[in-house]
């Protein structure tokens, strides 16, 4: 019998804290889908992030509807126990193992989720849910409140109100708890680790797909269930290519490498980014452009405190690095008219940061009742600023081509002020030398 890696208490905690934000609803919560690989095989599996919030349960083809004060209150629809399947595919729980593993009220059959859930939500006044995240459950839900509607006959109700269960949940997400940043600080420990010894590994001569194999094996060694999302290995110019997804080329002699990596920990992500040189020295144009974003990374980090507008850090990395550039004689002109007119897109075109959590990407509003957001007590978030010059970019200074440099680290904003979760990888041009190339 497997038994779940969690303690139930932190998920029941989770859905006792949506039943106040969401009384006289039912949250409903599919499974991610399973995805095939090719003929029978699968994908490997990652549950909704959403249902693992709520649940812990990280089985395919489950659904959660949560109906906060009825009885019973946390149902669970579940795959059935199948002894031939599981010697193909591995254990499942079934309805009596999801009952008394995960503490849920009630666990049924997922085949009798049709003809159960129009009884489950004729007491509820409105539904939680999140269309277009998978079609075929989008159908589903169609036919799902049509029924309902039926059922409800000439009560002058018309069809239940459905509400965006991703913008509940994620306000919920967005603000972490102190197990919730335990459990992050874990995972940026582990992120960091694998870079340190990504950076040991790192001499000319290593391909790009080598170093990523370090840092896989760091993170599942040091008990991460997976990367948090594509590893990007850039050496030499692809670090100018913001997604590079190839990580096949050999890290040259005098390039930089830059690392965009991060383990999942119990379904937290780390993303740190990391560029240092190739063969452990900074040449005079590498360490010229390294120092000014680093310089501008620091500053960044460094004023991050409750109250903070977030997009205020956007607008100071704009100005900072339009500076760089004009100092740096990519850009010429005056810094307002070189902003307003996003001629420093050419050399910097992302966001500075984005919230960090259960993904990558987390989720929570940017704008709240129509204004921009102000940082608070267990936000979490990336501040990476990054500058990236085209090999071919025939109007910069050549000795700057093909130079990409992005930092990022992941901060939570604490009462006072932030922690840097991520401060363990080196940054600092003297700390990345001495370790560059010291690995076996
Ligand atoms: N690793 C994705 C990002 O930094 O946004
Ligand atoms: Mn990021
Ligand atoms: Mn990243």
């Amino acid at each position: 019998m497997r038994r779940p890696g969690y303690d139930m208490n932190v998920f029941r905690e989770r859905r006792q804290m949506l039943a106040t934000r969401a009384k006289g609803s039912a949250v409903i919560i599919a499974a991610h889908p399973e995805m095939i690989r090719n003929n029978d095989v699968h994908h490997s599996y990652r549950q909704d992030s959403n249902m693992f919030y709520l649940t812990g349960f990280e089985e395919p083809d489950s659904i959660l509807v949560f109906r906060p004060g009825q009885t019973p209150e946390t149902v669970m629809f579940v795959r059935p126990k199948d002894v031939e399947r599981e010697t193909w595919d591995g254990f499942r729980y079934g309805p009596e193992g999801t009952e008394k593993e995960y503490k849920v009220d009630k666990a049924y059959l997922i085949s009798d989720f049709d003809k159960m859930i129009v009884d489950l939500l004729k007491p509820v006044d409105k539904v939680y849910y999140r269309w277009n995240t998978s079609r075929e459950f989008d159908e589903k839900m169609l036919n799902v409140l049509d029924q309902v509607r039926s059922s409800l006959g000439r009560t002058g109700r018309g069809h239940l109100p459905v509400h965006d269960s991703w913008e509940l949940l994620g306000e919920m997400r967005l603000i972490k708890s102190s197990g919730e940043i335990e459990t992050m600080r874990k995972a940026c420990e582990i992120s960091a680790n694998g870079h340190i010894e990504a950076m040991k590994f790192t001499r000319p001569g290593v391909n790009e797909r080598q170093v990523h194999g370090v840092l896989v094996g760091s993170f599942l060694m040091q008990g991460a269930q997976r990367e948090g999302y594509g590893t990007i290995v850039a050496s030499g110019s692809a670090a100018t290519t913001l997604h590079y997804v190839f990580n096949d080329q050999p890290c040259r002699e005098g390039d930089l490498l830059l690392i965009d990596a991060g383990a999942e920990y119990q379904y937290f992500t780390g993303d740190i980014t990391r560029t240092f040189p190739v063969n452990g020295k900074f040449s005079a144009p590498q360490k010229k452009v390294y120092q000014a974003v680093l310089d501008i990374q620091k500053q960044l980090v460094a004023a991050v405190k409750p109250g903070l507008l977030f997009k205020s850090m956007q607008e100071r990395t704009i100005e900072a690095l339009t500076d760089v550039m004009t100092e740096l004689n990519l850009l010429k002109g005056a810094r307002q008219q070189l902003i307003e007119t996003n001629a420093f897109k050419k050399y910097y075109m992302h966001g500075v940061g984005h919230w960090l959590g259960m993904d990558v990407h987390d989720c929570g509003l940017h704008v709240v009742n129509g204004a921009p957001r102000k940082l608070e007590p267990g936000m979490a978030f990336t501040i990476e600023p990054g500058l990236y010059i085209p090999a071919d970019d025939m109007t910069a200074p050549a000795e700057f081509r093909g130079i990409g440099i992005r930092i990022e680290d992941n901060i939570v904003v604490t009462s006072t002020g932030q922690e840097n979760l991520t401060a363990k990888a080196p940054k600092e041009i003297s700390e990345m030398e001495s370790l560059i190339g010291t690995g076996k």
